[in-house]
């Protein structure tokens, strides 16, 4: 692609153009400040690469993702959790020989540290399990310091392996059950719901298809390329800030309602709506009425503009594991008539919404009995790899630098403080 051409001020401006692997064109603007003493503006970052990345593909008006190359379909069926784990953050699948000794490192690493189950005893019962995640991932550093290269990689594996306990601990402290150890016999995704519902009068099987299903929703939140949270993780680590530190920040920027903290407002929705008599229509009335602050929630996304393949998934994959369990849950069913009604009606159809991911994941998660609010902790355990291999990619780039926007002030003209009585 040629150059582009900015025409300011009656001045013309020469600024190169770069293509991406899927033809996507961005034009590199950051010699224009100092040729033309302008910046540009894009509040909310709709229109602005941030970075170069080789991790995950996007196209939004055609519902596609891939990671590092995949239909999200393809992994999504064929591999393991820590199959994507290992793609997503070391860029290609694992041989087998490698995928057996990444594997056995994650479980080696699944116990905390026995002082940090201290830590648990200072949080207030109620405290939400995202806080205690956030807190107990910045918490890490403290016990593994990033101190050279060669311990990266192993520091991942901590964090990789011990999310997902103190995931399980913080849901055991807030119902006052002991915590329960993983074990080294089990797989990753066995592993986790092993610690969250075995209690000591009562061993926990795991059933074949809550692993099944816990796979599939990890895998589908593995990545998400610049997103809120990930574009938080790498802000934080171009400050050459550690991994459990970026990590810690990302999870904070997932707990907001807007993003992660979705998925767990959706259910609240519903649970609001069938307590309303499951008078759906209301509430998409309300939605569109400029003057409630009612959104749907699940539903819109910046970048999706046609579908979100992992809402697709999930959906599915809500009906077949309901109807195996022969569950009848209600809320689903709110859900659909939901769905129905808003992506006929013109308001929504005009916008582009649709479901996204989070829309139907509490329906799995319902289903295998974690609470609502855990659901965007278990978001979280998804994303990690996503968060680690982009602060990965960025600590590798020679060429990267500390982030630092800028900003068009609109305060007050330089003025002097006035007189004042003497204090
Ligand atoms: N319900 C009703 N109206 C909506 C919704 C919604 N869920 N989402 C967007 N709109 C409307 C907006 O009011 C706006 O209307 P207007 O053009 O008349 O002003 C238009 O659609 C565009 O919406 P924006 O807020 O400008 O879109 P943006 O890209 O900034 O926001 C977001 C995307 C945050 C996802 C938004 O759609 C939303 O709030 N959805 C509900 C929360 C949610 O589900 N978040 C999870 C997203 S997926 C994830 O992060 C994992």
């Amino acid at each position: 692609m040629s150059d582009a051409k900015i025409l300011l001020g009656g001045n013309e401006y020469e600024l190169p153009t770069i293509t991406g692997s899927e033809g996507e064109v961005g034009i590199e603007i950051r010699s224009l400040r100092k040729v033309s003493g302008a910046v540009t503006l894009d509040e909310g970052y709709g229109n602005t690469g941030s970075c170069k990345s080789a991790i995950t593909f996007i196209d939004g008006e055609q519902g596609i993702l891939r990671y590092r190359g995949y239909p999200i379909e393809e992994v999504a069926e064929q591999c393991t959790f820590v199959e994507v784990c290992y793609l997503l953050i070391y860029g290609m699948l694992p041989s087998a020989d490698e995928l057996a000794s990444f594997s056995e490192s994650l479980t080696r690493h699944t116990l905390l540290h026995e002082d940090m189950k201290k830590f648990f005893e200072g949080y207030s019962p109620s405290a939400h399990p995202m806080a205690i995640l956030s807190s107990m991932v910045a918490s890490l550093s403290t016990y593994y310091p990033e101190s050279t290269d060669a311990n990266l990689d192993l520091n991942i594996l901590r964090l990789l392996a011990k999310a997902k306990t103190i995931a399980a601990f913080s849901y055991k402290k807030s119902i006052g059950q002991p915590f329960i150890y993983p074990r080294n016999d089990l797989t990753y995704t066995q592993n986790f719901l092993h610690m969250m519902f075995a209690n000591p009068a009562e061993p926990y099987e795991v059933p074949e298809v809550f692993d099944h299903a816990l796979r599939l929703l990890l895998i589908l939140h593995a990545d998400h390329e610049q997103n809120c949270s990930t574009s938080t993780v790498r802000m934080v680590g171009s400050s050459e800030a550690d991994l459990f530190a970026s990590i810690s920040a990302g999870i904070n920027a997932l707990s907001g309602p807007l993003h992660g903290g979705a998925n767990q407002k959706v259910m609240e929705m519903l649970r609001r709506i069938r307590a309303d008599g499951s008078n759906y229509k209301k509430y998409v009335e309300m939605a569109k009425d400029k003057d409630s602050d009612f959104r749907l929630m699940g539903f819109g996304h910046r970048v999706y503009k046609n579908f979100d393949p992992r809402a697709r998934i999930l959906k599915a994959a809500a009906n077949r594991v309901l109807e195996e369990l022969h569950l009848d849950d209600s809320l689903l069913d709110i859900a659909r008539a939901l769905e129905e009604v808003a992506l006929q009606d013109e308001y929504f159809v005009e916008r582009k919404l649709y479901p996204n991911v989070d829309f139907y994941s509490g329906f799995l998660y319902r289903a295998m009995g974690i609470p609502t609010d855990m659901f965007t902790v278990m978001f979280a355990l998804g994303r990690l790899p996503g968060w680690i291999a982009h602060w990965k990619e960025m600590r590798e780039d020679p060429k990267a630098r500390i982030h630092r926007p800028r900003q068009i002030y609109i305060g007050e003209a330089a003025r002097s403080i006035p007189p004042r009585d003497k204090r």
